[in-house]
């Protein structure tokens, strides 16, 4: 593999919205994230992500672009932006925005132009269609539920929406589009923007033909995934954009992919691939329902580790995937991988220990590295995401009580990942002085960053150490560019792998217990050297591995030995 910048880095996403609030609007802003660059250097992010900030009318909470070149006045001002890219810049640190091209606003210049005139130049920016025998031209259900089609008022056309109707797709099949979004890359790129976070990008390639299909649901629809996973051809967009914009700057980009065909691995993200590195989302995929939330798969710890080893061994020798265990799109990494009795510090630095050491590029979500949690709501009207609510009603339309399908939002709301930062067990959780636009997880009196400062045993001191070993000078190079060789498979609960470099004899393993029950691990070594555990209890530990070659891991407990 060409090495590459970015490859030891360790990312950190922001949702602007939620982070910090400076001016006691109750929505989070730029400056709020300028005055917090430094605790995020001293945690050890490289990289950061921000959800989108470009101005918007918020339908999806800023994934509904108005103006590409715009910040949101919610957010602050072009020169505070310039501002955090400078702040970054002096602490050696990365700013990487959203970027979301395959559709816009329905407030964007372009869309209310093609309204304006539907045969006109700017309708062609869109998927402007005839509907066939008085109905929409094809049976797709949008992401956000409905159809994806909504009519072109005063014409016999419906333009197209793979999300919600006020996102309408932008069409990719037309060049003059194409050298806008590509010139409006560039001109974030000159600024001195480190790369792009790209948006629902598989979604750019369409069907001309629309064709229907048989439908999935009591709502005679079909998801409008059927239609991307059949039409082939969208590498060649992803080229021509790469060639145009990033590969010019040697710009980092991390995808968000779904439903990639098998075998494209390479294409996407090996050495001359369309990005730098995609999500790695399997165990999210893993525990999606055929329907919706409400048909979901419970967790299975086997099935979760088999999904995450067998996507690391996919990647190996193609490129690296970007590891998470939670962002604004997932609930709570620590309410969903797990178990009841693993819901505590010692849990949430095990899991933290086997994902953060993963190959590939580690991506933390604002408040992971506290350890924040999935948030209970007691109505539908707490929530505020378009995507919650569709869920939502499609539970109570499928026969669901209200409790059960408040139950799904709890498991898998968006909004669980997007309540305030807790920084504090202040006023709102220090997150701001007036109401914040969404309600705060009221266990911010025990679980925040505040709190979590002063004790050396926290969970965000630990993901301090565990960082700091990731890049440690001794340590990075393994990290990095080591093999992933799964360990110990057979054991039951027991989550473990070797990273180990090309050659050496000695490798690093990683290893932790998820069940209930101590576990007895064989090393068969009696020189393993102890990187870090996330439990007390470190001189049993070495003695065993002195005396006797093993160690006994306790009940959450993770280790990273060196043998
Ligand atoms: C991506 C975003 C999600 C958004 C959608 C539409 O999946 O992560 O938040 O709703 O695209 O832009
Ligand atoms: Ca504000």
């Amino acid at each position: 593999m060409k090495r590459k910048w970015w490859h030891d880095k360790v990312a950190y996403q922001i949702y602007p919205k939620s982070f910090l609030d400076t001016n006691g609007d109750g929505i989070g802003d730029l400056a709020g994230i300028i005055s917090k660059l430094d605790y995020l250097k001293n945690l050890g992010i490289d990289i950061i992500w921000l959800s989108p900030i470009y101005q918007s009318p918020f339908v999806d909470q800023g994934y509904d672009i108005s103006d590409y070149y715009k910040i949101a006045e919610e957010f602050g001002t072009m020169e505070e932006f310039d501002t955090l890219l400078a702040e970054a810049k002096k602490r050696g640190m990365y700013i990487v925005m959203d970027l979301v091209v395959n559709h816009c606003s329905d407030k964007h210049e372009w869309f209310r132009k093609a309204l304006a005139d539907p045969d006109g130049e700017y309708a062609d920016y869109f998927y402007f269609v005839k509907g066939k025998d008085g109905k929409a031209p094809s049976n797709y259900r949008s992401y956000f539920g409905g159809s994806t089609w909504e009519p072109v008022p005063g014409t016999d056309k419906y333009y197209l929406h793979m999300f919600a109707k006020e996102q309408p797709d932008l069409n990719w099949e037309n060049p003059g589009l194409r050298q806008e979004i590509y010139k409006m890359i560039n001109w974030w790129l000159d600024k001195g923007l480190a790369g792009f976070r790209i948006d629902a990008i598989i979604n750019i390639k369409k069907d001309l033909k629309f064709p229907s299909f048989e439908p999935d649901g009591p709502d005679g629809l079909v998801s409008c995934v059927k239609m991307v996973e059949e039409v082939q051809g969208v590498g060649a967009y992803l080229e021509d954009m790469k060639h145009n914009t990033f590969e010019k700057y040697d710009a980092f980009t991390v995808a968000e992919v779904f439903n990639m065909k098998d075998d494209e691995l390479a294409e996407f993200i090996g050495d001359d691939g369309h990005f730098s590195t995609m999500f790695d989302f399997s165990a999210h995929e893993a525990m999606q329902g055929e329907h919706g939330w409400y048909d979901g798969n419970p967790f299975r710890f086997e099935e979760w580790r088999d999904a995450i080893f067998r996507s690391q061994k996919e990647a190996e020798g193609i490129g690296f995937k970007a590891n998470i265990i939670e962002n604004h799109d997932e609930p709570r990494g620590v309410s969903r991988f797990l178990p009841e009795y693993a819901q505590n510090e010692a849990g949430k630095k095990m899991l933290a220990t086997t994902s953060i050491l993963l190959r590939g590029i580690p991506f933390i979500y604002q408040g992971q590295e506290i350890g924040m949690t999935n948030c209970r709501r007691n109505d539908i009207s707490e929530y505020d995401d378009i995507s919650t609510i569709d869920q939502y009603q499609e539970a109570v339309a499928a026969g669901c009580t209200v409790e059960k399908a408040l139950e799904c939002c709890y498991e898998n709301s968006r909004d669980n990942a997007r309540t305030p930062m807790q920084w504090t067990d202040g006023k709102n959780a220090g997150f701001s002085d007036n109401s914040p636009w969404l309600g705060l997880n009221p266990n911010y009196t025990e679980i925040n960053v505040a709190e979590q400062e002063k004790r050396d045993d926290s969970v965000l001191a630990y993901y301090r150490r565990l960082i700091a070993l990731r890049k440690s000078p001794e340590y990075a190079e393994t990290f990095t560019y080591g093999k992933f060789i799964p360990a110990y498979e057979d054991k039951n609960n027991i989550f473990a792998y070797m990273r180990t470099l090309e050659g050496n004899e000695k490798g690093i393993l990683v290893v932790a217990n998820y069940g209930k029950e101590d576990c007895e691990i064989d090393l068969k070594k009696t020189d393993a050297e102890i990187l870090l555990t996330n439990m007390n209890g470190v001189e049993e530990m070495k003695k065993e591995i002195a005396d006797r070659g093993r160690i006994i891991l306790r009940s959450c407990e993770a280790a990273v030995l060196y043998l």
